[in-house]
């Protein structure tokens, strides 16, 4: 690069950033550095200088590295029994426990299976889906009390939790 002042004060800077291969000169060897920088321009070289230069900088992740790991299962019941008491529950829930957003049911697939136990029992003991105002818990709550024992809500939850 021939056009930084060897003189002036950021020329070290320059030549630091340039060797480090955070901030380049331009393909024809000049610098240009009384040139602006936009914003897009300066996250370019705040992330070479985090990873430590430009060849440092990793690929974004094309897929999240981060598989979905299943909850551990903390139950263990009639799966096929369940099955059968779920298909009321397809209209709101989803076949695959996928939720459906204009009736309000939300996901239930890949929740943790103490959690959706414990949630029926709250509607079905009034603790849940009781409030006048609270029209979507309301509509729950007689779906909860199809369940008619602590065996039909772990059987439905082994069931939903089935689903991937
Ligand atoms: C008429 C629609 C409808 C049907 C049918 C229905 N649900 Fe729901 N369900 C909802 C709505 C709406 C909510 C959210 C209510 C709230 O905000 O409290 C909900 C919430 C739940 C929750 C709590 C989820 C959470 O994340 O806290 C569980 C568990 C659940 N439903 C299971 C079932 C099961 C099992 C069945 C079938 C026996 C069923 N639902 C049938 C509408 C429905």
């Amino acid at each position: 690069m021939e056009d930084p002042d060897a003189f002036s004060h950021p020329y070290l800077d320059i030549y630091r950033t340039a060797t480090a291969s955070i901030v380049q000169g331009y393909p024809d060897g000049s610098y240009h550095p009384a040139e602006t920088v936009t914003r897009a321009q300066m996250a370019v070289y705040i992330s070479r200088a985090l990873a430590g230069a430009d060849w440092m900088v990793p690929e974004p992740a094309v897929s999240p590295s981060f598989p979905d790991v299943p909850a551990e299962p903390t139950i263990l019941g009639d799966a096929a029994a369940g099955q059968a008491a779920y298909a009321i529950c397809v209209a709101c829930h989803g076949a695959r426990g996928e939720g459906n957003e204009q009736l309000g049911g939300p996901r239930l697939a890949g929740q943790s299976d103490w959690y959706l136990v414990r949630q029926l029992r709250n509607y079905q003991q009034g603790l849940r889906g009781y409030a006048t105002a609270d029209i979507f818990g309301k509509q729950m709550k007689p779906m909860a009390e199809t369940l008619v024992d602590d065996k039909a809500i772990v059987d439905v939850v082994t069931y939903i939790s089935s689903f991937r």
